[in-house]
């Protein structure tokens, strides 16, 4: 088990080497401490040429993930899509445009969270993500906890609930915060969602309403935290 310890101390990222392509934005960062700085770049060297699974046949680009390396927030959605890919930036599609909007109702900035997804290269065709593929990146998402060390995780997305919580339901469990290895998690629907089923815009705007109080609660919560592993039976629960 990774033990990310109690205390945060907030640090921040300079951008990496701008001649490296694709660049990984970090967010306003600068300041970072060495464990933190060598750590983030390295998992996205490492993800960046990542070959644990198909995908990496068929991605124009890995995309990590974004944000302030000292994010209270981070956001964990499914996967890439087309422009994410494109890119080497999560939801900067439709679905993102949507998200960004959602962020801006919680009252908070795209530039103060963090954002990445359960697997970090798009399937094919957008299909969903196989249990094969959710394994081998399992590693770098606990990676991404272990050093970002968020207050609040917000999960997008049944694929995101089930990385945390394989026996639940979306419908069950939206809107609600639940207490993982001392780390809280808040579930949502997936942004995409709502574009493809109107009557759903109002249950996620409502659900991210939710953000500010879990977050200070997030923030008034002492126990330790450890990064969450997965449960015996994940595997044949997908
Ligand atoms: N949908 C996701 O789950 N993630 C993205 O990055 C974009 C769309």
């Amino acid at each position: 088990m990774f033990i990310c310890g109690q205390s945060k101390q907030r640090h921040r990222l300079p951008p990496i080497d701008p001649l490296r392509r694709p660049r990984y934005h970090h967010g306003d960062v600068s300041d970072p401490s060495t464990e933190l700085r060598t750590g983030l770049e390295e998992l996205y060297r490492r993800i960046a040429s990542c070959p644990d699974c198909d995908l990496c046949q068929t991605r124009t680009h890995a995309v990590p993930g974004e944000g302030p390396a000292n994010a209270e927030v981070m956001f964990v959605g499914e996967a890439p899509g087309f422009y994410e890919d494109q890119q080497a930036r999560p939801f900067v599609g439709p679905a993102g445009r949507f998200l960004d909007e959602l962020i801006a109702s919680a009252g908070l900035r795209r530039e103060q969270v963090y954002i990445t997804n359960v697997i970090k290269c798009r399937p094919p065709d957008n299909r969903d993500p196989l249990p094969t593929e959710i394994e081998a990146c399992r590693g770098h998402l606990q990676r991404q906890i272990e050093l970002i060390k968020p207050r609040l995780i917000v999960t997008l997305g049944r694929y995101s609930l089930a990385w945390f919580f394989p026996r639940d339901s979306i419908g069950k469990v939206h809107g609600q915060v639940r207490v993982r290895d001392g780390i809280h998690v808040l579930h949502m629907y997936h942004p995409a969602a709502a574009l493809h089923a109107g009557n759903m815009r109002k249950v996620i705007e409502e659900d991210f309403r939710k953000i500010p109080e879990a977050l200070e609660k997030a923030r008034q919560d002492q126990q330790p935290v450890s990064v969450p592993q997965p449960e015996p039976e994940q595997m044949r629960l997908f």
